[in-house]
């Protein structure tokens, strides 16, 4: 029997069917969004997302990080992931909706660099964990003078909202394995323990957990950190994933400098990156009672003088009521801001690497002959401030550098300190070190395509806002204003390896050529021992000085 056509919609009809989406349920269906969309992939996002938020909430703090972290297979597909740190913990109250409530969090609403932005990360990780095994997010927290608490908690994606399983006062300080495999523990009496169970795979290689906690190491040399993946295979028997054997070694991460990187400063966002809903918005919500005072409390940059220059430009007076501005001369205003000369951004918001510890951390993470660092004077996209630092290694392919001379260069990307192991097709970094021309510099190089030699780069852009492509933070959207510095960047570095490059070849050829003139002393010497009629203590003597001054020229190279 054929099908009955399907009777069309109508405007009532449809609206039976309209109803609102929580931001649960969106990312429940959209988990790729989020940097779940494969089982190897949930593993190393749901790692970055917790340690991530311990260092945040440790330099915050101000606190040495110490991180501890341990991914046990409970069963086939299945594993438990504990991260735990010694930062300031977190109040009870706030746990229930920090992990079980996207979209909720501290740094969303402030321009200050840290490696967390949105206030979905964590929330994420426990969804994920709760949609592929059902489980609860344990949570550990402390703080300090006070009682620790482990609470279970669930989410409820229909309203977005937290539901709290267990709740209890409980005896624990947070504890780390002693980083140099001594035997004592360091114990705090502050911090945090995040535990989730989920479905995963565990695999080595370039976009594994192993090779994202590495380079954590590399560019956070103030981190401490242990780190252990117990395999089914490596457990003793039917009740270890509960209690994994403690004979499977801690990977360290041992801290190489004492002291936390500058604090970055919270800014005001800067007049000429505002857009003109946000600048109506603002004027809507500010505390200030005229447009002066607003201009100069809301936004970074404005000196009383220059608010007095944006109203007059723009017709208004300053002492009017904000909130009737934004209704009415939003846009005048909106255009006197963007055409006001202005200082540039504040740059004490921003942390980056240093070109010292960019190459230090080069040093100890790669094999190679020639390094090179470089950071960028400080820039600004859409008004937010951002830094880009570049930093270069170069050597000998073979297997104990791991560089090859027939490959593509290896790149590193960083943003806020944090690797990114995903998507460097569509990041802003790999454009930028594609479009520089590396044949100027002594590499090969595909057209428009990375170079290729034995070298790695390493790129980080330090911002008060990075502008990910997406929400799972994976790489960098494609502005103008920072593929043109980290262009700059690289060109400086490419200079660098240029000049190398160049004198290595004059060595090696004057070496070949003193190597090949060597050979013939001997024999000059003879032929001038025949015409010179020389004895043979003389004939030693011209071949000793013949090749003393081949040596000496040599040692002045
Ligand atoms: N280990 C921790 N110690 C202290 N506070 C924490 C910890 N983990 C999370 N928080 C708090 O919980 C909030 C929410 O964390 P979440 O990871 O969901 O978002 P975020 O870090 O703000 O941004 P993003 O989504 O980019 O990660 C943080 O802003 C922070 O205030
Ligand atoms: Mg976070």
């Amino acid at each position: 029997m054929p099908a009955r056509p399907l009777a069309p919609e109508t405007a009532e009809s449809m609206a039976r069917k309209q109803r609102e989406i929580s931001v649960s349920e969106f990312f429940l269906k959209n988990r790729h969004l989020l940097g779940f969309d494969s089982p190897r992939k949930a593993l190393l996002t749901a790692v970055k997302e917790a340690v991530d938020n311990s260092l945040d909430a440790c330099e915050e703090a101000g606190i040495l990080p110490e991180i501890n972290v341990e991914i046990v297979e409970t069963d086939e597909r299945r594993f438990r992931v504990s991260v735990t740190d010694n930062g300031p913990g977190i109040v009870k109250a706030q746990i229930p909706r920090i992990f079980a409530k996207l979209l909720y969090g501290s740094k969303f609403h402030r321009l200050r660099m840290a490696r967390g932005q949105q206030g979905i990360g964590i929330s994420a990780a426990c969804l994920y964990s709760q949609l592929t095994t059902g489980k609860a997010a344990r949570i550990r927290s402390k703080v300090r003078g006070r009682k620790a608490h482990a609470l279970e908690v669930h989410l409820d994606t229909r309203g977005n909202k937290p539901s709290v399983l267990r709740d209890e006062v409980i005896d624990w300080d947070p504890v780390f394995p002693a980083p140099d495999g001594a035997r004592k523990a360091r114990r705090f009496t502050h911090g945090t323990r995040v535990g989730l169970e989920m479905e995963a795979a565990y695999v080595r290689g370039r976009q594994s957990v192993d090779e994202f906690l590495r380079q954590c190491a590399v560019v956070n040399p103030h981190l401490q950190m242990t780190y252990r993946v117990v395999l089914r295979k490596d457990q003793p028997g039917p009740d270890a994933a509960e209690q994994p054997t403690p004979d499977v070694p801690w990977t360290a991460f041992r801290r190489s400098v004492n002291g936390l990187p500058a604090p970055p400063r919270e800014i005001k966002p800067h007049p000429h990156g505002v857009e003109l809903g946000v600048l109506i918005q603002m004027l809507k919500d500010t505390r200030a009672r005229t447009l002066r005072s607003a201009l100069q409390q809301d936004f970074s940059r404005i000196s009383s003088r220059a608010a007095e220059e944006i109203c007059g430009r723009a017709g208004l007076d300053p002492r009017a009521r904000p909130t009737r501005i934004a209704h009415r001369e939003s846009e005048a205003l909106y255009r006197a801001l963007g055409e006001t000369k202005l200082m540039r951004p504040a740059t004490d918001c921003l942390s980056p690497i240093g070109e010292e510890e960019l190459e230090a951390g080069l040093r100890k993470g790669i094999r190679a002959d020639f390094y090179t660092a470089v950071t960028r004077p400080p820039a600004v996209y859409r008004g937010n401030p951002f830094q880009v630092e570049a930093g270069l290694a170069y050597g000998r392919s073979g297997e104990d550098t791991g560089l090859s001379a027939e490959d593509p260069v290896r790149v590193l990307r960083f943003a806020n300190r944090v690797p990114l192991l995903h998507m460097a097709g569509a990041c802003a970094v790999t454009r930028a070190v594609g479009s520089v021309n590396w044949r100027n510099y002594g590499l090969t190089q595909p057209r428009h395509a990375l170079p290729v030699g034995p070298a790695v780069i390493l790129l980080h852009m330090a911002s008060v806002w990075v502008p990910f492509t997406s929400e799972s933070k994976e790489a960098v959207a494609h502005y103008p204003e920072i593929i043109r510095e980290f262009t700059f960047a690289l060109q400086e570095c490419g200079r660098r390896l240029g000049t190398y490059l160049l004198r290595r070849k004059r060595a090696a050829e004057t070496e070949r050529k003193r190597t090949y003139i060597e050979q013939y002393i001997p024999h000059l010497a003879l032929g001038l021992k025949e015409i010179l009629n020389l004895n043979e203590r003389e004939e030693g003597r011209l071949v000793e000085r013949l090749t003393g001054m081949l040596e000496h020229s040599r040692l002045d190279l």
